[in-house]
């Protein structure tokens, strides 16, 4: 076993053109499974060749556990790195291929055999070895970038895209394999990706990125119900967002949303933007107690089991996911009224 550390990057600040990568700090826990979510051109690739030493940074540091990482050249820091469109070696066999970077590190040949021969059995390639990569399917293809990344005992798992270019089928079956894959040797990995599907399928943690800035880090549901800031929400695509204020009353924080106020537990004060989950807004023919307000139904449309619906409210427009169990049942008056009542909980405040 591999002994664990933890990855720290502190300050990293790194230009190239135009772009800047700025001011960059963020810990990854040892063993742990850490995506990076960005849209295209938001600096992925480049921090992750920066960590692997591709790229020197301009200023920062980066530590894995106590050994200060910055100024080693990329072979002496142990970590695999696994491309978007494979970039396995054409003219080498699958097992010459898993068995570069062992004899790179001048591993003795029965040895590096034995690992090559059983990193081929965990990843279920054993019957490839002695294939050229062109007689390969693109699913196949990423096995053996992943053995001959992990054939080294990386430190560091970097994986940049790795199921972008394989189809969906493909790409599903390969996420459960980086899962189980994961499980099973307990690598710290870096995997970016700008789908989010599979970012919240993988990730034990999250970090959202965008023009070189690191916006928010968390668990997927934390960043999923909680985004931090307006630019997070709308690169998640979160619906209901709404400029507001937070007001107190009685030692009460109340938002407003259009022309009401709304309970709400924050610690903010003043303006604030604020987000509120489709599926916690609970639709009902009757005033329940608090955070209620009388609706009108402006479209319905079936989302698989769910329906959404779109209604207006105090003057705003919401948009509600009403549950399978209770879209049977979900009924309006004749005019099209309903009440639509906001969880104080399901209310998320960020400084605007
Ligand atoms: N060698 C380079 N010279 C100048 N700009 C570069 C270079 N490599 C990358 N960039 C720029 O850095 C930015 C981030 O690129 P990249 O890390 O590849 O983004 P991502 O992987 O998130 O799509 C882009 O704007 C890209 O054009
Ligand atoms: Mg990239």
């Amino acid at each position: 076993m591999v002994r664990q550390a933890a990855l720290r990057l502190q300050g990293i600040n790194k230009r190239l053109g135009n772009f800047h990568l700025k001011d960059l700090s963020l810990e990854i826990g040892p063993g742990e499974y850490f995506v990076l979510l960005g849209p295209t051109g938001a600096g992925k690739t480049l921090l992750l060749e920066i960590i692997a030493g591709i790229h020197p940074v301009d200023t920062g540091e980066i530590w894995l556990g106590g050994v200060n990482l910055t100024h080693l050249p990329p072979e002496k820091r142990r970590c695999g790195f696994v491309y978007q469109d494979y970039a396995l070696f054409p003219h080498l066999t699958v097992r010459k291929n898993i068995a570069f970077g062992l004899k790179v590190n001048r591993v003795p040949a029965p040895e590096a055999e034995k690992r090559v021969e059983e990193m081929a059995a965990l990843l279920g390639i054993t019957h490839l070895l002695s294939r050229f990569p062109r007689t390969l399917s693109g699913g196949e293809q990423q096995r053996v970038a992943l053995a001959r990344a992990l054939v080294i005992k990386p430190q560091v798992l970097l994986l940049d895209e790795p199921l972008a270019a394989l189809d969906p089928r493909t790409k599903e079956a390969l996420q459960r394999e980086l899962q189980r894959l994961h499980r099973a040797t307990g690598t710290l990995t870096v995997h970016v990706t700008h789908d989010f599907e599979e970012a919240f399928f993988l990730a034990d943690r999250l970090g959202i990125i965008d023009h070189g800035e690191l916006l928010q880090v968390g668990s997927p549901q934390e960043i999923f119900s909680r985004p931090s800031s307006a630019r997070v929400a709308a690169f998640l695509g979160t619906e209901n967002i709404y400029r507001s204020e937070v007001t107190y009353t009685d030692g009460k924080a109340f938002v407003r949303l259009g022309q009401a106020l709304l309970e709400v537990e924050t610690s903010l004060r003043g303006p604030v933007g604020i987000s509120i989950r489709p599926e916690a807004i609970i639709l009902s023919s009757r005033p329940q107690t608090r955070n209620c307000l009388a609706a009108r139904v402006l479209t319905i449309h079936r989302r698989g089991l769910f329906l959404k619906v779109a209604v207006e409210a105090a003057g705003e427009k919401l948009t509600v996911l009403v549950p399978p169990r209770e879209a049977e049942s979900f009924a309006q008056a004749g005019d099209g009224r309903v009440y639509c009542c906001i969880p104080p909980a399901a209310i998320n405040t960020f400084p605007s």
